[in-house]
């Protein structure tokens, strides 16, 4: 796309002009970035701002399916200030049991602002720009999901089958560049894995880079390689090379470390960024570089995860499955840590005990108190006093809220739809951590008219 193509001088030295696409407004650049990847269940709201906390410079959400999108309900959380998008499940056609509303998706306007990435899971052009537009203006971009290899996500043809219909993934990259990026000012990018030959990525990668996108990322594994398997480099340059024409930013994934081994990684292979999974999801730390002290010891680490968790009041079951990442599986706590139902357990088991307080009131919200194993006791004293603290935040969040991102009207309204049971993303859930867990409070919607998605055709999974 030439007129997305901008001429900028290489050095002062050697005038050579080097293409880069530009970044809209209200986008963000790749260029010179260590990035949190994409995943589902370990790149919910907590584990972002932790990864942040560390030192990522921008943070992809996990992966949402556009049909879980469209449709859903937007709300400002009042007490923490946090966007929620929520959904009602269609309670399985019983009306005796009112349904509860569903966080389908959860950030954070000021502590994510100018790094947050949107990834969406879709395989159809006209259903990916209803589900972009639902969130475009809370996020400073969008990112196309197009490496998965799990069967659910490839059977719909989403994920790496897109790599398998180049022309369906150009056009639903054309029709976000055109439908979203252009009118919201943000920047659509796609995450692909490399093919089984050079030939074959790189026929793929010369049309993606003709499509508008201000950013590539390319997983450096083929769709049938195991997660344990060694990333495969040596397509890497190639790929940078077609991009770099383009003038698109290239970012590269898979075993990438830390921050300083992505940053050597950058250097080697002359890509503009590095995206780092596995090794944050063991522990956030990874992001800082080792002159600001490197990684944190796992304590450290679950100590800022559990203070995120209770600020974002995350869904314990959530909570509980990247604390099996981040504990230490050598320490005593990590199996005691498992049997858990509470936040209060949680925090009395790790000996956080300045949360207390906060735990209460967390579990309270998410209607988890009837599973305290022993009822809280100067807990419930810090709790009382710290009412007042409560309310004053709810009144700060609530003017924040209102005054700072737009007027929302503030009517506790339902959400007209009722949609069915829908997967949120392609990678299903793990019964043994993500067990029924309370949901969320019920709605209290605030949706801005302006971003107000339109009405919507009722969705069936
Ligand atoms: C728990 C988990 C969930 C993931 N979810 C997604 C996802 O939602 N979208 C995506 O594009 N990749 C997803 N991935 C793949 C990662 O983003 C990344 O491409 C892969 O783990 C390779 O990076 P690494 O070698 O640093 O782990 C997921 C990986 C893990 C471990």
């Amino acid at each position: 796309m030439a007129s997305l193509v901008e001429s900028a001088t290489a050095s002062a030295a050697a005038p050579a002009t080097v293409p880069r696409v530009s970044i809209p407004p209200k986008g963000v650049d790749y260029r010179g970035k260590i990035v949190l990847a994409p995943m589902v269940r370990s790149g919910e709201l907590p584990s972002r701002l932790l990864a942040l906390k560390y030192g990522a410079d921008l943070v992809w959400g996990p992966e949402t399916i556009d049909r879980a999108l469209i449709g859903a309900e937007r709300r400002v959380n009042p007490r923490n200030g946090t966007i929620e998008f929520s959904r009602f499940p269609s309670n399985g056609g019983r009306v005796e049991k009112a349904a509860k509303a569903s966080v389908i998706y959860r950030l954070d306007p000021i502590r994510e602002k100018g790094k947050l990435i949107f990834q969406l899971g879709s395989a159809n052009p006209d259903l990916a720009v209803q589900a972009a537009k639902v969130i475009a203006a809370d996020v400073d971009g969008i990112d196309l999901n197009s490496g998965c290899p799990k069967p659910f996500s490839t059977s719909g043809g989403m994920g790496a089958a897109l790599l398998r219909t180049p022309d369906k993934l150009v056009s639903i990259l054309e029709a976000l560049v055109q439908e979203v990026g252009t009118p919201y000012q943000i920047g659509i990018s796609v995450k692909i894995r490399i093919l089984e030959t050079p030939e074959l990525t790189a026929a793929l990668v010369t049309r993606l880079v003709r499509t508008g996108i201000t950013g590539l990322t390319v997983h450096c594994r083929t769709t049938p390689m195991r997660p344990r398997e060694r990333a495969l480099r040596d397509q890497l340059r190639m790929v940078k090379d077609i991009c770099h024409e383009a003038g698109v930013p290239c970012l590269m994934n898979g075993d990438v470390e830390s921050r300083d081994h992505g940053l050597a990684l950058m250097e080697e292979y002359g890509v503009d960024g590095a995206m780092i999974a596995t090794s944050a999801e063991a522990n956030s730390s990874a992001f800082r570089s080792k002159a600001d002290g490197g990684l944190a010891p796992w304590k450290e680490v679950v100590y800022e995860y559990m203070k995120f968790c209770l600020e974002s009041e995350n869904k314990l079951g959530n909570t509980k499955f990247l604390l099996n990442m981040l504990i230490s599986g050598k320490d005593k706590v990590y199996n005691e840590a498992k049997q858990c139902k509470t936040y209060l357990d949680f925090c009395r088991k790790l000996g956080f005990d300045d949360l207390l307080p906060h735990a209460v009131r967390v579990d309270e919200i998410l209607d988890l108190s009837n599973k305290w194993t022993s009822a809280p006791g100067e807990e419930v004293k810090d709790q009382s006093r710290s009412k007042a603290v409560q309310n004053a935040m709810e009144n700060n969040e609530s003017a924040r809220a209102a005054g700072g991102h737009g007027a929302r009207s503030k009517a506790a309204a339902q959400p007209a739809h009722t949609g069915g049971p829908i997967r949120t993303s392609s990678v299903p859930t793990v019964s043994k951590v993500t067990k029924a867990e309370p949901e969320a409070p019920a709605v209290d919607a605030s949706v801005s008219a302006a971003q107000a998605p339109p009405p919507q055709p009722e969705v069936t999974a």
